[in-house]
């Protein structure tokens, strides 16, 4: 048996391969990330090898001590995943004061896991202090989101009903809406403090000029959060290239509450 063998790694090398067929990842851009569950880590556990030295995280995530997560490596593109997930990818574990991991699995041609390992992380501890059941967080830099930063301030209420509006299903989706991260040099311990903030009360991390992060229980849904958010991205964008780009009729606050009533959905105050 391999680790790759495993459902989780198969999904998770799914998701790498389609985001790439998607464009959302050029080059090495975006990173993913899966905490296993335990039962997931006993299974694989004969396969790890334990010797790698202790490893910095440059944050701390005490709630996630001892916990294991499959990663994508810093540097490595996703399109090369599905060909070679040894090389591309790892699985880490978490120390017992969630500052520090090592190396189980994986980077066999060497490297280290994502260099937004702490937002990740973070993000996860946040999902797993609230009960949450997310094991997935997944970053992309899809085309039609990123434009949209360029025009709509980076504000939840203006991207949430700009993305609301664009497709009725959005508010189905999302009830909570999107937080939004201002331009923040990438990669470090204040971008991921300013995400996990926002992961608490969403599911979905604008990063100005940047991309997107999603989070979700299983694959399908981060993938499909990211995949919804960018369709509507792409509507949105292309209401505003038409034209003088103005709306003639749009999903209005009253549609959105006669949804929410339709629907059951506890549609976010903050936004409506
Ligand atoms: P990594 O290759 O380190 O995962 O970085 C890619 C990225 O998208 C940074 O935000
Ligand atoms: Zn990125």
């Amino acid at each position: 048996m391999h680790i790759t063998d495993l459902p989780f790694a198969r999904g998770f090398i799914r998701v790498c391969d389609d985001g790439w067929l998607k464009g959302w990842h050029e080059r090495n851009g975006g990173n993913l990330s899966y905490r296993l569950s335990k039962a997931e880590a006993e299974e694989a556990a004969p396969l790890f090898t334990t010797g790698d030295d202790w490893r910095e995280i440059k944050t701390s995530v005490p709630a996630l001590a001892g916990e294991y997560f499959m990663c994508t490596g810093s540097g490595k593109f996703m399109r090369n995943i599905r060909e070679n997930p040894a090389a591309n990818t790892c699985i880490i574990q978490v120390d017992e004061s969630g500052a520090r991991y090592r190396l189980v699995w994986g980077l066999t041609e060497g490297g280290i896991p994502s260099s937004e390992l702490p937002t990740h992380l973070m993000n996860h501890e946040v999902k797993k202090n609230a009960g949450s059941l997310c094991r997935v967080i997944y970053h992309a830099h899809p085309v039609n989101l990123i434009s949209l930063t360029f025009v709509l301030p980076p504000e939840g209420k203006a991207f949430t009903r700009e993305l609301w509006e664009a497709m009725t299903e959005c508010p189905v989706i999302f009830p909570e809406g999107v937080g939004t991260v201002p331009w923040m040099v990438p990669g470090g311990r204040d971008i991921a403090v300013a995400s996990a903030r926002l992961m608490e009360t969403f599911n979905a991390v604008v990063w100005f000029h940047h991309g997107l992060f999603c989070a979700g229980a299983t694959f399908d849904e981060a993938f499909g959060l990211m995949d919804a958010i960018e369709k509507a991205a792409e509507i949105s964008v292309k209401i505003r290239s038409m034209g003088d780009g103005k709306k003639r009729q749009t999903i209005t606050t009253e549609n959105l509450k006669q949804l929410a009533e339709g629907f059951g959905l506890s549609l976010s105050p903050l936004f409506i």
